[in-house]
């Protein structure tokens, strides 16, 4: 066995952090913000975490939509979040902005896994782009969790992000993840809370994707210092879920 020791801070980062108006920001620093890269050589004032930016870049190329498929918002800091809502509530007013643009801290977009794209159009709205259901767009939403990437704020789900549908956010959480939470239908709330039920120690959820198998475990963070055991020939992933503590997605040989 691997033994894995992980701090109090790391609860804040990687990539199913889980972040909203009940888990704003708390870490002191997030990890992905020192991998942030330029996302387009269009405009490279559009930034985003490192792995999430090559996804969505293959994405992109893959169906070959980089003319018709623009990046609108992607890493905002804690400033740019506080100057968006409030000029958002002198133009749109509270009820508006409280729906589409987060309190500053509590917007996934300042973790650098978050992007609103958009139709090319000649006119782009910042806050609410357009991001249609149909052709190339339905094409992009077929493949995106292939590439780590769910749509976040979904029509049904506004109870539970806080959000109002927004079509044209996407975030990254990487595979398996995003492919599983597609398919159980939950939104990024629903399935944190899923695995919950899945404590270290007892019996992991289990699944199988692009034809891999993959045990996933939640483990409550301590107070200061939390370690893992990992078996020794496996891959493995650790992300914190920016709650209460770890989710560990342990990868199996090909079947
Ligand atoms: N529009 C999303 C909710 C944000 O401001 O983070
Ligand atoms: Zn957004």
């Amino acid at each position: 066995m691997r033994t894995i020791t992980l701090h109090k801070d790391d609860v804040f980062n990687g990539y199913l952090v889980l972040v909203n108006r009940t888990n704003p920001i708390k870490g002191p620093l997030f990890k992905n913000i020192s991998t942030l890269v330029p996302f387009s050589i269009v405009d490279e004032k559009i930034l985003l975490e490192k792995r999430a930016s090559a996804f969505l870049i293959h994405l992109i190329e893959k169906i070959n939509s980089k003319e018709k498929i623009v990046p609108v918002s992607g890493y905002r800091s804690k400033e740019e979040q506080e100057t968006i809502f409030e000029e958002s509530l002198l133009e749109n007013g509270r009820d508006f902005t409280e729906r589409y643009v987060a309190f500053p801290n509590c917007s996934e977009h300042q973790t650098g896994l978050a992007i609103d794209l958009a139709e090319n159009q000649p006119v782009i709205d910042f806050i609410r782009p357009s991001f249609p259901y149909s052709g190339i767009f339905a094409e992009f939403r077929e493949l995106a969790a292939d590439y780590g990437f769910i749509e976040r704020y979904e029509k049904n789900k506004e109870e539970l992000t806080g959000i109002s549908h927004e079509p044209w956010h996407f975030r990254y959480v990487g595979f398996p993840h995003a492919n599983r939470i597609q398919k159980l239908g939950f939104c990024l709330e629903e399935y944190i809370q899923f695995l919950r039920d899945f404590p270290i120690g007892g019996t992991p959820y289990t699944f199988i994707e692009k034809e891999l198998e993959f045990n996933v475990f939640h483990v409550r963070a301590n107070e200061e210092w939390t370690t893992i055991e990992i078996p020794e020939d496996c891959l493995y992933q650790i992300s914190g879920n920016n709650v209460d503590g770890f989710i560990v997605t342990i990868w199996s040989r090909p079947l």
